[in-house]
């Protein structure tokens, strides 16, 4: 225990006359900090001293030009100030900063000799806002197009960003020196297709001076195609006396506008129940009369697009609404549906219900009979087929034998390697 309280106390003495040593005898030095300030910005320059009798403190420039001496203002620079001298501390201000202002300050202290500390001032150099180049105004599908996306002026060298309608991409970037900032340039390679049409690319410019007030520039591309349509129909099934409309869907840069209809290849009949409006064709009431080929074109400078539409109109619906009924409605929407487009409408066509309850039966028995005819011939083949196979292995054998039997006796005996063999041939020859 005493010892342990000992040793404390020896230590703390050491420390103590340690800390005398540096603060009181020569412990009169000034104290500064490197600093760092972006271009246009405003910076203090503090140089302070600890224990101080009434010693002078001064800060001067890279160019060891003396900038206040105390309080003293020793250049004509409106852009220093004072902003604080006591015997502690020397503290300047310089705004409106520029990258000549860059360099090593020195604070010097007059003692018996002078001390100095020296204070590194980092003028960050702001990125330009950034310019987007190599942009065509339209572009036409399948042009390879190169964005390139510059900033000037930053330091250190900015990094630049591309964003494909926010989502970030890899562009090729390429720095180079100019002074003291940098010249920074990002190039982008397309080959531009329709889904690039109305694309936005971003060029972001990172950068420790951009904090507070990020830097880009947008571009938006404007793609031009050749038109494709595409017929939509409101009704799946048509039936006559109903409503319906044909849309046609273009889509094309410049917009192809307004799109053509045609029935049949020709113009469309002037009918009053016909009403195109736009890209719509409807027709309030359907007839079978009005069955046939509709076509929808659109066409702008770099091509023609068209899509066609086969309308066959069904029967009306007999029984309006069929809710729960399952045997086949009159108009039987599951077959017709299957094949909308026939070009033969007589099945359809043939009235349903005249295939009565007798009818059926009459088909009932026809089949039943068609069975049966149909099993017995299948009999009479598969017996059929069964004597003929027997004769074609006799007839393969003794073509075996005879492939390399040097006469007809030998080949004969050739054929009789097997007993089973000789047997069938004895069968067929009786
Ligand atoms: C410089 O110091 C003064 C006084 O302490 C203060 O008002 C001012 O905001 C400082 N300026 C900068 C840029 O730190
Ligand atoms: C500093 O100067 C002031 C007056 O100018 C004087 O009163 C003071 O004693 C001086 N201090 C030292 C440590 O010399
Ligand atoms: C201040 O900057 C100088 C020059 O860049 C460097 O050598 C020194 O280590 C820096 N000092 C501190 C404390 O960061
Ligand atoms: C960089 O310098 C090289 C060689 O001097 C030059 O070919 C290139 O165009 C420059 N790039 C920029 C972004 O200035
Ligand atoms: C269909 O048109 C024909 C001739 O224009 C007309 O006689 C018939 O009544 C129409 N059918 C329907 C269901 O409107
Ligand atoms: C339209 O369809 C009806 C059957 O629904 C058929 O009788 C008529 O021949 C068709 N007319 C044309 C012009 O295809």
């Amino acid at each position: 225990m005493i010892f342990k309280r000992h040793l404390i106390f020896t230590l703390c003495t050491i420390y103590g006359i340690l800390l005398k040593g540096v603060t009181g005898v020569s412990g009169q030095y000034p104290l500064v900090q490197n600093m760092t300030v972006t271009q246009g910005g405003t910076v203090n320059m503090t140089c302070r001293v600890e224990y101080n009798d009434n010693t002078s403190l001064q800060w001067s420039n890279p160019a060891q030009q003396t900038l206040f001496f105390g309080d003293k203002k020793a250049l004509r620079d409106n852009r220093i100030e004072l902003v604080q001298a006591t015997t502690a501390e020397l503290t300047i201000s310089l705004s409106d900063v520029t990258l000549a202002d860059e360099g090593m300050y020195t604070c010097s202290l007059f003692t018996m000799p002078v001390r100095t500390a020296k204070a590194f001032l980092t003028v960050l150099g702001v990125p330009e806002k950034p310019e987007i180049d190599g942009f065509i105004k339209p572009a036409l599908e399948g042009d390879k197009i190169t964005l390139t996306c510059i900033t000037q002026g930053s330091k250190p060298a900015a990094d630049l960003r591309w964003f494909r309608n926010e989502k970030e991409i890899k562009g090729a970037k390429e720095v180079n020196a100019s002074g003291k900032t940098f010249t920074v340039r990002s190039s982008l390679q397309l080959e531009v297709n329709r889904d690039d049409d109305g694309v936005a690319y971003t060029c972001k410019v990172d950068h420790v001076a951009l904090s507070h007030a990020p830097q880009q520039a947008t571009e938006v591309l404007e793609v031009h195609y050749a038109p494709h349509v595409e017929i939509i129909s409101s009704l799946s099934i048509p039936q006559e006396t109903q409503f319906l409309k044909l849309e046609c869907m273009s889509k094309g840069n410049p917009s192809p506008d307004p799109v053509t209809w045609f029935k049949d290849g020709a113009e469309l009949p002037d009918l009053e129940r016909i009403l195109v409006e736009g890209r719509e064709l409807t027709i309030s009431s359907l007839n079978k009369t009005d069955n046939g080929t509709y076509r929808c074109e659109a066409r702008n400078h770099l091509g023609v697009s068209k899509d066609e539409y086969v309308l066959y109109v069904y029967d009306a619906p007999t029984t309006p609404p069929p809710p729960t009924t399952s045997p086949p409605p009159p108009t039987p929407p599951v077959s017709s549906a299957l094949r909308p487009h026939a070009s033969d409408p007589t099945v359809t066509d043939t009235d349903p219900n005249a295939l009565g309850q007798h009818g059926t039966d009459h088909a009932l028995i026809g089949g039943v009979v068609a069975v049966v005819v149909f099993v017995t011939l299948c009999l009479i083949i598969v017996l059929g087929r069964y004597l003929a196979r027997h004769k074609g292995t006799y007839l393969t054998n003794e073509a075996k034998g005879a492939d390399d039997a040097p006469d007809a006796d030998t080949a004969i005996i050739n054929a009789e390697g097997n007993h089973a063999h000789t047997e069938e041939k004895k069968e067929y020859f009786i």
